[in-house]
C-alpha cells in the first residue's frame, strides 16, 4: 500500500495511448528520499572506481545453458518466445520509430540505430531487428547461446553482421559501450539483481536513447498462467523456468528504472488468444508486459 501510495505521487508524461489513463500518476515529478544523490566515491586517477555488483544469478544461467541448443526449435522450450516474437517486435518497431521518428512503414525502420539486445539468447529478437536495419550487438551470459546465436546469424547475409559477444550489461558499460537503444526482454526475472541491472541498462543508454524491457508481472494470474499453466500443465516450458518471487510489478519496474535515470513512456501487455495460438498487445498488463523508457537527458 505504501509502495502504490508512493507511487500515485509520481508525476510526468507519458505517450503510450493504451496505458496513458491507468498509469499516469505513476509518472510524475516528485522527489524521494531514495531520489537523493548517494555520497561521491573520492575519484582521484589512482583510484579505481567500484566495479557494480554482478547481474548473474548462476542457477537461472544454469537452466539456459541446459536448453541452448533448442533456441531455434520453434515447437522446443523457446516456443513462447517464437510465437510472442511478432507482437513484441510491433511495439518495439513503433515505439522506437515514434522516439526516434523513422517511419515505422519502411522497409528498413530501424537503419541507423545502434541497438544492443541484452541476454539476447539464441538471438530470437537480435536477428529481426537487425533484419529492420538496425546495427545490432547480442550479448548474453551463457557461452553456449552465444555459439548458437552466432552460427544461427551466420546462415543469413543480414543478420551475419550481428556482434555476438558472451558478457554482461555491468561488463559492456565498464567498456564504455553506449547504444542508442538498449533491449532486455524476459530478462530481468532472471538476473541477480534487477536495480543494478536497470542501472547498467540505463548507463548503456544513451542521452534521450531509448530502453525496452519485458518481463512477467508479479501477480497472482501471473502465478496460475505464467508458472502453474506454462510449466506444468501445457508444458509449454521446462518446470522451474521461473520463480514468482522473481517477477516484478509494473509499478515496480517504472519505479526501479525511473531511479536508474529512465523514464517509462509507453507500456503495453501481451494477450494470448487460445483460439488462434497468437498474441496480441493489449491495455492488460496484468500477465505479460513490455515497457519503453526514455534516458533523461542529466542523468549522463
Ligand atoms: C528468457 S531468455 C530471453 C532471451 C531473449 N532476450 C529473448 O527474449 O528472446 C533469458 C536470457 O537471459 C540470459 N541472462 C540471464 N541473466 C543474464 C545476465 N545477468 N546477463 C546476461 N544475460 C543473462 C540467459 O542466459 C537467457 O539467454
Amino acid at each position: 500500500m505504501k509502495l502504490f501510495n508512493h507511487l500515485r505521487n509520481l508525476n510526468g508524461t507519458t505517450t503510450h495511448r493504451i496505458l496513458r489513463n491507468r498509469f499516469h500518476p505513476l509518472f510524475n515529478n516528485t522527489k524521494f528520499f531514495s531520489d537523493a544523490p548517494f555520497p561521491q566515491q573520492p575519484t582521484t586517477s589512482h583510484v579505481k572506481p567500484p566495479s557494480p555488483p554482478s547481474s548473474l544469478n548462476r542457477n537461472e544461467l544454469a537452466k539456459f545453458a541446459a536448453i541452448a541448443e533448442s533456441w531455434w526449435d520453434s515447437e522446443g522450450p523457446f516456443k513462447p518466445l517464437h510465437v510472442m516474437n511478432p507482437t513484441r517486435l510491433a511495439f518495439i518497431r513503433s515505439a522506437l520509430c515514434r522516439h526516434f521518428k523513422k517511419d515505422p512503414y519502411s522497409a528498413k525502420p530501424l537503419e541507423g540505430l545502434k541497438i544492443v539486445d541484452v541476454g539476447c539468447g539464441g538471438g530470437i529478437l537480435s536477428e529481426p531487428l537487425a533484419r529492420m536495419g538496425a546495427t545490432v550487438t547480442g550479448v548474453d551470459a551463457v557461452e553456449k547461446n552465444i555459439k548458437i546465436a552466432r552460427l544461427h546469424a551466420d546462415l543469413d547475409p543480414t543478420t551475419s553482421t550481428i556482434e555476438f559477444c558472451c558478457t554482461t550489461a555491468e561488463k559492456l558499460v565498464e567498456e564504455g559501450r553506449k547504444f542508442d537503444a538498449v533491449m532486455a526482454l524476459e530478462v530481468i526475472e532472471h538476473v541477480a539483481n534487477p536495480s543494478e541491472f536497470c542501472k547498467s541498462l540505463a548507463a548503456l543508454t544513451i542521452p534521450d536513447g531509448a530502453t525496452v524491457i519485458s518481463t512477467i508481472n508479479r501477480s497472482m494470474r501471473a502465478y496460475a498462467t505464467a508458472i502453474v499453466a506454462a510449466e506444468y500443465i501445457l508444458r509449454w516450458l521446462p518446470m522451474g523456468t521461473h520463480e514468482w518471487s522473481s517477477f516484478l510489478t509494473p509499478e515496480e519496474l517504472v519505479l526501479i528504472l525511473q531511479r536508474a535515470g529512465i523514464n517509462v513512456e509507453e507500456m503495453a501487455g501481451f494477450a494470448y488468444n487460445p483460439m488462434t495460438g497468437r498474441w496480441s498487445l493489449s491495455d492488460d498488463i496484468s500477465v505479460n508486459f513490455i515497457a519503453m523508457g526514455t534516458k533523461t537527458n542529466n542523468t549522463e
